[in-house]
């Protein structure tokens, strides 16, 4: 495409920001209500609604009360959930066998959505560290992350959360080979509806900081995750794990984090039009909200800036702990 325009005055661009109309007409891309997938957190008990310091506004629900956010997000047209547990720190293990457990908080959580609201599609996280006593999302041994005995621990997970209904499997633990291997696996078990998100590009970001209070693995956290999550300086080697994993078999891919990685999205999106996501991750969650409760932003018009930037970019969809108060806009008719 090469956009051509007289000099001015013969083209003066502000004509078309004349009216609302106008920019109505110019109007490039749309934020709509089936672009959301909404990550909440799920813990055990009944009729809990515990706040989470770093995400203002976010919560810790028991099973009970994510089958009712799950109705209030269909409710709201959400076309998607996504389900994160927190783990009781008792049963985690250095052998993360509660992962793949059919009784987990995270498997009751997608049979109890699946059995009141059929029609939610229901996500999940696969990866050891909620799960893991040293809270990393591979195995460890002697310092080092293993790589394919992880994958077998992941194959494991995958099945069991398939056969609980889930219906799109979010690999996001970033080690090599694994969405080959979870493919084959769900083809073999009969599976063969079951969508994989691939967690393609993820880096190793300090913006996750939120996210791991709130699934109570920062405390167990040893080190980083340098070895298996992506370094940030790095764009070209984002397509080649994209392109990777399509060829595995995965149905969709995701870039995380979101904002600071727009150029990835595109990059993404042009090099292999595949359905591509991107995750507005904790600590981009916790900024906008942050700045909104001290009255130095506009917490609802970052919000919405931020997610429309994501279409812009490229982006068929986004994780956002923003989806049920987006969708609320969105139906208000905020475009
Ligand atoms: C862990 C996982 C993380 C997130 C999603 N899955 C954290 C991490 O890799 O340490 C981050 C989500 C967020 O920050 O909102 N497998």
């Amino acid at each position: 495409m090469r956009p051509i325009s007289a000099p001015v005055p013969a083209t003066r661009f502000r004509r078309m920001r004349r009216s609302a109309a106008l920019r109505a007409l110019a109007q490039e891309t749309y934020l709509a209500v089936g672009d959301l997938i909404w990550p909440v957190f799920v813990r055990d008990g009944v009729d809990v609604v515990e706040p989470i310091a770093s995400m203002p506004g976010v919560n810790r629900l028991s099973v009970d009360r994510v089958v009712k956010a799950a109705e209030e997000a269909a409710g709201l047209g959400i076309p998607a959930i996504c389900l994160f547990p927190y783990t009781d720190p008792a049963l985690k293990t250095e052998g993360c066998e509660e992962a793949w457990n059919p009784d987990n908080i995270a498997n009751r959580a997608i049979r109890a959505i699946k059995a009141a609201v059929p029609e939610m599609a229901v996500m999940t996280d696969i990866a050891l560290d909620p799960y893991n006593i040293n809270g990393h999302d591979g195995y460890v041994r002697d310092g080092i992350i293993l790589n394919d005995e992880t994958i077998e621990a992941l194959v494991k997970m995958a099945l069991v959360q398939a056969e609980c209904g889930a219906d799109i499997l979010g690999p996001s633990d970033m080690m090599d080979g694994r969405i080959g291997a979870i493919r084959q696996a769900l083809e073999s078990a009969g599976h063969r509806d079951v969508a994989i998100l691939s967690y393609a590009a993820k880096y190793a970001s300090a913006f996750y900081g939120p996210f791991r209070d709130a699934v109570g693995a920062s405390g167990a956290l040893k080190g980083d995750k340098k070895t298996y999550q992506m370094n940030p300086a790095n764009g070209d080697e984002a397509l080649r794990l994209v392109e990777r994993d399509l060829r595995e078999g995965a149905d969709m891919v995701m870039v995380k984090p979101g904002m600071p990685y727009l150029d990835i999205c595109r990059r993404v999106k042009d090099a292999f039009g595949a359905p591509t996501y991107a995750y507005q991750v904790s600590g981009e969650y916790a900024m906008i909200r942050g700045a909104a409760l001290n009255g130095w932003v506009d917490g609802d018009k970052v919000m919405m800036e931020s997610l429309m930037c994501f279409k812009r970019a490229g982006c068929d969809g986004i994780l956002t702990y923003f989806a049920p108060d987006v969708a609320r806009k969105l139906r208000a008719g905020w475009v």
